[in-house]
């Protein structure tokens, strides 16, 4: 599979096989994550991996917080949905801002971001997902984490900033690709 083939293959899987993943590949994927371009070198990126045991207690600990926002009123989106599928993922690795900061009570979506290293971030993000791909394992990048960002960060022992979770299995599902829009309408050629 050359570097064209795999981005035009990857997909999200929200279905994932009840196998785990071994500790080997998930080093792999972080490598792939840590080779990424990052602003002046910075590599502000730093991972947090949850599995087996703890995956459970991860996933109590999103809903918790989600049905709180829910019950005032907050509209939580697909993030229940996401929650399930997280249940069911043998991993998912945190992606953390090393430089990046939250004001406490402020939902993270309110926050100033610091562009550049979150620009990097999600470089890191996408080389673990075509590194997943690589070794035969789906992935689907996760931004409903956000929802239960103060319990997430308290569970993971995590001060700083939260971008993103990705899910990692083998995939229990193939799906087909999701539509993108022509070229015509997101590029302008002068
Ligand atoms: C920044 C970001 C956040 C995302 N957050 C979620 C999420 O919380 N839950 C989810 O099911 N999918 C999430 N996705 C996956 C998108 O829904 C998916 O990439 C998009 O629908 C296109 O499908 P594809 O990845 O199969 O091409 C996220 C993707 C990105 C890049």
């Amino acid at each position: 599979m050359n570097t064209l083939e795999a981005i035009a293959g990857r997909r999200s899987i929200r279905k994932f096989k009840d196998a785990p993943v071994s500790d080997e590949d998930i080093e792999a994927i972080l490598n792939a994550g840590s080779q990424a371009p990052s602003g002046k070198n910075r590599q502000p990126w730093r991972f947090v991996v949850v599995k087996e045991d703890k995956r459970a207690e991860m996933v109590r600990t999103m809903r918790a917080s989600i049905d709180q926002l829910e019950e005032h009123g907050v509209d939580i989106g697909s993030a229940k949905w996401t929650a399930n599928v997280m249940d069911h993922a043998p991993v998912t690795i945190f992606v953390f801002n090393a430089h990046g900061e939250h004001t406490p009570g402020t939902p993270p979506w309110d926050d100033e971001f610091d562009v550049v290293d979150v620009q990097s971030i999600g470089a890191a993000i996408q080389n673990m997902l075509l590194a997943a791909l690589d070794l035969g394992l789906g992935s689907l990048w996760i931004c409903d984490v956000l929802y239960a960002y103060d319990a997430l960060c308290d569970l993971l022992k995590q001060e700083r900033q939260m971008i993103a979770a990705v899910s990692f299995g083998y995939p229990d599902e193939q799906p087909g690709p999701r539509p993108r829009k022509p070229l015509s309408e997101v590029a302008t050629w002068l």
